[in-house]
């Protein structure tokens, strides 16, 4: 059996699809850690009986945040740290402290798209094939080595709405699969 950390920043659906597929998995999330008090994550986390950790950026600089996060992820002896929907860059000190231990997941075909709107910046392309990224932190933003990308074909006339509600269901179909892979090979 393996740990994995969640850190999460806002809604937390991939975080609740993730917690979904782990419960019959021999592996465990150890923890939740959100840097905003008000993430509806909590609430998820809630539910499926995970402890979770509010750690707070504000007025403060980033490298002392992390180290608050890094000493959570040591005191519930994490092996594998998932980014799901945490939206703050990770300083290079903290990603070579878990070397190649950090996944994400991006809702676009990276390297289109890096950033904070990656769905807004997707629909408003004239992309018809959008889609998804999962893959390991590195120094840049959203660059490291990728793991898996899964696509779709526009229709042409959808909504943003729409476009979301496909990039969510991709997330939520392959990122637990993949974290229970590296898990598995842990
Ligand atoms: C997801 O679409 C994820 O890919 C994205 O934030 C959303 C979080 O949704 N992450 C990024 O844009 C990272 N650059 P959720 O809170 O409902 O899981």
């Amino acid at each position: 059996m393996a740990k994995l950390a969640v850190l999460a920043s806002g809604s937390g659906s991939n975080f609740e699809a993730i917690a979904e597929a782990f419960a019959e998995s021999g592996h465990e999330i150890c923890c939740l850690i959100c840097d905003r008090r008000d993430a509806y994550a909590f609430k998820r986390a809630e539910k499926f009986g995970i402890q979770s950790f509010y750690i707070s950026y504000y007025k403060r600089e980033r490298a002392d945040a992390e180290l608050e996060i890094i000493s959570k992820l040591e005191e519930c002896r994490a092996d594998l740290i998932a980014l799901a929907g945490f939206m703050r860059l990770l300083t290079p000190v903290f990603v070579d402290h878990f070397q190649d231990r950090i996944i994400n997941i991006h809702p676009s075909l990276l390297p289109k798209y890096p950033g904070t709107h990656g769905i807004q910046d997707s629909f408003e392309s004239e992309d018809t094939e959008l889609g998804i990224t999962i893959h390991r932190i590195d120094h840049g933003l959203d660059t490291g080595p990728i793991i898996m990308q899964k696509s779709f074909s526009r229709v042409g006339n959808e909504s943003l709405d729409e476009i979301e509600t496909r990039i969510h269901d991709l997330e939520h179909q392959n990122y637990p699969a993949v974290l229970l892979e590296i898990l598995d090979a842990i």
